[in-house]
């Protein structure tokens, strides 16, 4: 038979093969990966015993096609490994990885390196091979395979935050392993040993050029998205190609590891990225890597574990001596990382106290799976390598690999379940079973209600309600056994439900087209340092939090001072038209989750626990509503400008619903509802452009404002029009420091400032019209107080040399000037007279 063709049946075979084993293991509660590398060895049996015998017929072909598939690892290591990493790392939740990074980083670096060289070291010991084989060696067994663990930790229920460290674990040591691994391979077929310290460097200018390289590439994704943006098609195909192009560009150009490479950019993607893509594509996205993921693993697992059975032929008494050595070797340094250091990070204060038990479990799964076997094969396929290390190499990896999945994989289970891991926390429990009370009563309402409607038989429904009745009081039992829950837990528990609606919320909107996505990238990624709080100091944790971006930032503030400085407008304008819409679409949302709690919290809660979390929410729209009607009265026109925008983002989006149900009902063809939807994108992509805010004064019309000058002929206001300046003051600004040397003057044209006078209680209050600051100039003394805008300020300001000027061909202005400085010295504070 042709030779392609016999790969096809090869590959499609082992595909159908794949094809039953996640049901067959979810029936015997085995892991997947454990089945498949089981069925792997047996098919390896298999084609030994039969292939090449003859006989005809496609299953007779089949084995025969796997005996001569000439699995090459270069096929396995750039083309599946870079899919597997990839999609493993895609699925990671990046803010709980880094809310943990120590001890992952702890796991994933360290540890690999410890067991690095306690497998080098002490196999090293029994054998007469040279040291860096056997650091090879101990390189190749480092990495750890999650995807087993974590399957098991999926089932079981285990912690969210177990999985996490697994997770993060796994997908960053994989990478350190292979650049050591690349590494010492380099140093085995070279021979050139440039010393500990050059192979130290040469490591870390892998590792730092795969992070640079991955992170940019996962960058310039997120830019590409945009304009492909609701192509789910286009997109999925641009985060795959983008992964093999990471890939090479970091091994082949950049000459760094294309692994690291590709790790860093699905971290980029999935913390990124998930703003970026369209939120119906990231589902999708997620959907295809899952696949993609699940053929990598699959075929990594059937092709190498098919030649477990011709390597372990080879296989001695000697050997199987040495597999133990590796084991016990890469579990007591594993051991030594998990219980030696870690506690000495969570002590120095670099990460959360990690417990015993999740340590025990962390410690037996550490499973080996597809990348150890995949690095052994490219081994045993260098011809550089002598022979003798190939079969050293390839016969202890796969050993031990095989000793992990079957030894530890099958005993996992029984330990999570023996450290009670898997059972929920008495408050998790007693929300549990709130819960189910709860819903238990709807149901029931539910089911009479469904009856009726199909005219169920009196007595089915019967049977089926005293069920429900039952479940119900065996729950009302348990709880009646369980202590009461404190007020102090169930407002925690309260404020964790409010806080993770928030976040959904936030998406709800900004999948709905309402939130736009610069807002939606400053709101998300709060959430997670908020539980935190939550989680550690319940009430004052959330207090502490709220809204931080009603402050003024340092940006604002820099972009206040460009437009006062130099009057460039645009970093202010953007600024403040971002502050206005991330204050509605929080308004918004607050407002939801007052109704929800009413609704939903006052419920599961308490009516007390209720009523305290509105009080929390309504004190933050208050802060909200406040910061809202001070931006409208300083900016009425944008405000509408930004309601408009808000009403006609609703309103495409109805549209769109619109056109959709008319697809539906098949009144228009497909071809018409694609030409609507183009249409509606142009339409969103010029709403999704943020309008500018125009700060920019009209001066003359500022002047009129101030009493001072409104009475004065049209030709003096403009002289004087021309000596002012416009400025914006920001809420809290100190405009004027007391001590400073005086060099101008301000007339407040909108707003209010208030003047700390040292000696006075209370400060006094300057409006429209008022003007401050004139002191200094007139004496030339230091300033004698601070001066502070008290909401958004449009002030005037006249420069020192421009006041002298002014004053000397006025002398009227300047006596008013001295009046008034007169009273304000005498205390308490006059009112400016007009001048006459
Ligand atoms: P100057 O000293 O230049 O800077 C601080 C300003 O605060 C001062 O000018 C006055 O304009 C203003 N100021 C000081 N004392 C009072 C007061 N008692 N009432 C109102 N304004 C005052």
């Amino acid at each position: 038979m042709h030779d392609i063709v016999i790969h096809v049946l090869g590959v499609a075979g082992l595909l159908a093969l794949v094809s039953f084993l996640p049901p067959l293991a979810a029936r015997f509660q085995v892991p997947f990966t454990v089945l498949l590398a089981a069925v792997g060895v047996a098919l390896g049996a298999v084609i030994q015993t039969f292939a090449g015998m003859p006989g005809a017929g496609p299953f007779h072909d089949f084995l025969n096609s796997l005996a001569e598939l000439d699995i090459s690892s270069e096929v396995l290591l750039h083309i599946f490994l870079p899919v597997l990493l990839f999609e493993t790392a895609l699925a990671v939740d990046v803010r709980r990885l880094f809310d943990d990074i120590a001890p992952i980083l702890l796991m994933a670096v360290v540890a690999v390196f410890v067991c690095t060289f306690a497998v080098g070291y002490a196999v090293s010991l029994f054998t007469s091979l040279g040291l860096v084989s056997c650091l090879l060696l101990g390189a190749i067994v480092a990495s750890t395979d999650p995807a087993a663990v974590i399957g098991i930790f999926r089932d079981l229920g285990a912690p969210r935050r177990l999985t996490t460290l697994v997770e993060g674990e796994s997908l960053l040591n994989d990478a350190a392993a292979i650049a050591l691994f690349t590494l010492l391979l380099g140093m085995l077929t070279r021979k050139a040993d440039g010393g500990a310290m050059m192979a130290a460097l040469e490591f870390l200018r892998d590792f730092a050029g795969g992070v640079i390289v991955g992170y940019i590439c996962g960058r310039v994704v997120c830019m590409l998205v945009e304009p492909v943006r609701n192509q789910p098609m286009a997109e999925i195909t641009l985060t795959v190609a983008q992964t093999y192009l990471a890939y090479v560009l970091a091994e082949h150009y950049v000459g760094a590891s294309g692994v690291v490479a590709v790790v860093t950019s699905a971290l980029v993607i999935s913390s990124v990225g998930r703003t970026r893509i369209s939120p119906t594509t990231w589902g999708a996205l997620e959907h295809v890597w899952r696949q993609l993921g699940f053929w990598a693993n699959s075929m990594i697992f059937l092709l190498t574990a098919i030649l477990v059975p011709r390597l372990m032929a080879q296989a001695g008494l000697e050997e199987v001596g040495l597999v133990l050595v590796v084991t016990a070797a890469a579990f007591a340094a594993r051991g030594l990382v998990l219980f030696g250091l870690l506690p000495l990070f969570s002590w120095a204060g670099l990460s959360q106290r990690v417990s015993h038990s999740y340590k025990a479990v962390m410690l037996w799964g550490g499973l080996r799976g597809a990348v150890s076997l995949t690095l052994a094969l490219a081994v045993t396929e260098n011809v550089r390598v002598p022979e003798r290390v190939q079969g050293f190499i390839a016969v202890l990896v796969t050993g031990f690999v095989f000793v992990t999945l079957f030894i530890n994989g099958a005993t996992l289970r029984p330990l999570i379940h023996l450290l009670k891991l898997d059972r929920l926390s008495p408050v998790e429990r007693a929300m549990r079973n709130r819960a189910l009370a709860l819903s238990m009563d709807n149901i029931r309402d539910r089911v009479s209600a469904v009856a009726r409607t199909y005219e169920v038989d009196a007595a089915v429904t019967d049977v089926m309600l005293t069920r429900y009745a039952d479940r119900l009081k065996a729950i009302d039992l348990e709880r009646q056994k369980e202590a009461p829950l404190r007020d102090e837990d169930r407002v925690t528990i309260g404020l964790v439900i409010l806080v993770n609606r928030e976040e959904e919320l936030y998406y709800a909107h900004f999948s709905e087209g309402v939130v736009s996505r610069a807002v939606m990238d400053m709101l998300a990624g709060r959430s997670g340092r908020l539980l935190d709080a939550v989680k550690t100091q319940g009430r004052n944790g959330y207090r502490a939090f709220e809204e931080p971006f009603i402050a003024f930032s340092v940006w604002m503030r820099g972009a206040s001072w460009l437009q006062r400085r130099f009057g460039i407008h645009a970093p202010l304008a953007r600024r403040l038209s971002m502050r206005f819409e991330v204050l509605v679409a929080v308004r918004t949302v607050l407002r939801e989750l007052l109704a929800f709690t009413r609704d939903k919290l006052a419920r599961l809660l308490g009516d007390d626990v209720a009523f305290e979390l509105e009080g929390m929410l309504v004190g933050r729209l208050g802060i909200v509503e406040q910061a809202l009607s001070a931006m409208k009265l300083q900016y009425p026109d944008y405000a509408m400008v930004l309601q408009g925008r808000y009403v006609g983002r609703a309103a495409l989006r109805l549209e769109h619903a619109d056109y959709r149900a008319m697809r539906a009902e098949s009144i228009i063809s497909q071809e018409v509802l694609s030409d609507l939807e183009r249409e509606l994108d142009v339409r969103r992509r010029a709403l999704e452009r943020l309008p500018q805010l125009d700060v920019r004064f009209d001066v003359a019309e500022l002047i009129r404002r101030v009493p001072l000058f409104a009475g004065l002929p049209e030709e003096r206001v403009s002289t004087i029009a021309a000596l002012l300046r416009a400025r914006l003051a920001l809420p809290g600004e100190t405009i004027v420091r007391r001590g400073e040397r005086g060099d101008a003057m301000f007339f407040v044209a909108s707003g209010a400032v208030e003047v700390l006078v040292p000696n006075l209680a209370e400060p006094v209050k300057l409006g429209t019209g008022d003007f401050f600051g004139e002191m200094a100039l007139l004496t030339r003394q230091r300033r004698n107080a601070d001066v502070r805008a008290m909401g958004y300020c449009q002030l005037l300001v006249l420069d020192a040399k421009d006041f002298r000027r002014l004053v000397q061909k006025d002398p009227n202005l300047r006596s008013h000037f001295q009046a008034v400085a007169e009273a304000r010295r005498q205390q308490p504070a006059q009112p400016a007279p007009a001048v006459s």
